[in-house]
């Protein structure tokens, strides 16, 4: 597969003093000023991973998509324009502004810019979180997930899957219309929401301890009208997530314990239970898809839908105590 993962992103806003704090107080990042109309954003040992522009409109948006070397990137661009697509060469001070040793770039069917790269540079010093938080995971999953509200999802697979390679990890049709793309062993580095419209719906980060996570629901819930969908656990990438709202008009997702796929072997499949198996009250949603929702966690519920921690070693410890109930709990899954 040509993609590696999600190496960077970039969004317009005018809101550069709110965006400094809204991401390092509350989702921990680290800003890096880069002159008066960019402020950039680390969350490991790369030069940036998050760009907010002045000098672009608000709702414009870019996305990095990460290859090997120069090699695979021409490979790309080739078979971008055989499917008919555009690609432009990044010129050198775009790939500098990126940090990046080379770049090209062209649109996906609803017109958000996509660029893909290779060779991310790498800062001479060490991440220093915004806040108090144990880290990003980032490396091969690269830096978490976007997800984009569609018109109409089809036009969009179709150059997403026979384009650019990505597969299908899984979809549902209720509550909302939603399918979900990998390219590594990130359950999804990709999503698309069919709201009608076409927008940014949420950027994901994952950090590295359930309790960041808890914290920053915390500063969030001291915020009016910060969170935008409560926490809750997905019944997908079994995330551990809340939503706050950023200062654009989309939101992040802040999430830890994230499972991963083997993408060699990964069959799609229908989701059937929802988006959460609890939690998620979804402020985006209009009201008769929340009561649906609501319905779909209240069955979850009532059938007691659960699935296994994902944790990193190192991040637990087994517990003792076990007994004869919980063998047959577990053994029943
Ligand atoms: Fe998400």
């Amino acid at each position: 597969m040509a993609l590696l993962g999600l190496g960077y992103a970039g969004f317009g806003s005018a809101d550069l003093d709110d965006w400094r704090q809204f991401a390092t107080g509350l989702v921990g990042l680290q800003a890096v000023e880069r002159g008066n109309s960019l402020l950039a954003f680390r969350m490991d040992d790369r030069k940036q991973r998050i760009v907010i522009d002045r000098a672009m409109p608000e709702g414009a948006r870019f996305f990095g998509w990460e290859v090997a070397d120069a090699d695979a990137l021409d490979e790309l661009a080739a078979r971008l324009e055989e499917a008919g697509v555009a690609v432009t060469a990044g010129p050198q001070a775009l790939a500098d502004a990126r940090r990046v040793l080379g770049l090209i770039s062209f649109h996906d069917p609803a017109g958000n810019r996509l660029e893909a790269f290779y060779g991310a540079e790498i800062d001479d010093t060490p991440f220093r979180p915004g806040r108090s938080i144990s880290g990003f995971r980032t490396g091969p999953l690269g830096l978490g997930h976007a997800v984009l509200s569609v018109e109409h999802i089809d036009p969009m697979m179709a150059f997403y899957v026979d384009v650019l390679g990505f597969g299908l990890s899984d979809y549902m049709q209720k509550p909302f219309r939603a399918y979900f793309f990998h390219v590594n062993a990130r359950h999804h580095s990709l999503a698309l929401i069919e709201t009608g419209r076409n927008g940014m719906h949420h950027l994901m980060v994952e950090l590295f301890s359930l309790d960041d996570v808890g914290q920053s629901y915390d500063v969030a819930l001291s915020e009016p009208d910060r969170v935008s969908v409560t926490l809750g656990r997905h019944t997908n990438d079994l995330m551990t997530s809340f939503y706050a709202r950023s200062p654009s008009s989309f939101m992040i997702e802040c999430g830890w314990g994230g499972r991963e796929i083997e993408p060699k072997t990964w069959q799609p499949f229908e989701l059937r239970d929802g988006p959460s198996l609890w939690g998620h009250e979804r402020l985006w949603l209009p009201p008769a898809d929340r009561e649906v929702a609501r319905e779909m966690r209240m069955r979850a519920a009532a059938e007691g839908r659960r699935a296994p921690v994902q944790v990193m070693e190192g991040n637990y410890r087994l517990m003792s105590g076990t007994c004869a109930w919980w063998d047959e709990v577990s053994k029943a899954g």
